[in-house]
């Protein structure tokens, strides 16, 4: 059977639309969390391009890499550090237009210019992030993060 992702929209937000029920879709019948992670990962990717989309969970006090698409990324993140720090450590999702300009800032890979970090929540706590990075300035607004947030809250609550 094909799980192919198809795309035939050019606005963000009717991207979006088409994907999340194929993500909902590709989660459906898998419990696993590793493989529910690698699909949404390469189901993002294939969707926007964008240069990076992944997960970094929260093991024995930090965030640990998890399954991505992308450049190789830096492998842990203290929970206070970073974009992905701000956002676990606050529960909010963050929106960095231009990573030069947020303080601490951790750059995993040179072609990264914008940033957006969602919190993922198991039973009300903060378990994880999903980490989408792109090579373009201002890439990120309200529209990713609330087709990202939805996405991401399939992991836990679907
Ligand atoms: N830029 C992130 C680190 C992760 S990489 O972008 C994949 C941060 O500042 O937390």
């Amino acid at each position: 059977m094909s799980h192919d992702i198809s795309i035939s929209s050019q606005t963000k937000a009717e991207i979006y639309k088409e994907l999340l029920p194929q993500i909902t879709q590709l989660v459906a019948d898998e419990n696993d969390l590793t493989a529910n992670m690698a699909n949404m990962a390469a189901a993002l990717k294939t969707a926007f391009g964008f240069l990076w989309v992944g997960f970094y969970m929260a093991k024995a006090g930090q965030l640990v890499l998890g399954p991505f698409q992308g450049p190789v990324a830096c492998t842990r993140i203290a929970f206070t550090k970073g974009v992905c720090g701000a956002s676990f450590s606050s529960g909010n999702t963050v929106i960095v237009p231009d990573v030069a300009q947020f303080p601490g800032h951790i750059a995993c890979s040179s072609a990264s210019k914008s940033e957006i970090v969602i919190p993922i929540f198991e039973n009300n706590t903060v378990v994880g992030v999903l980490d989408v990075d792109s090579d373009q300035l201002s890439d990120f607004d309200k529209t990713d993060q609330h087709y990202l947030e939805q996405i991401c809250t399939l992991l836990f609550e679907k």
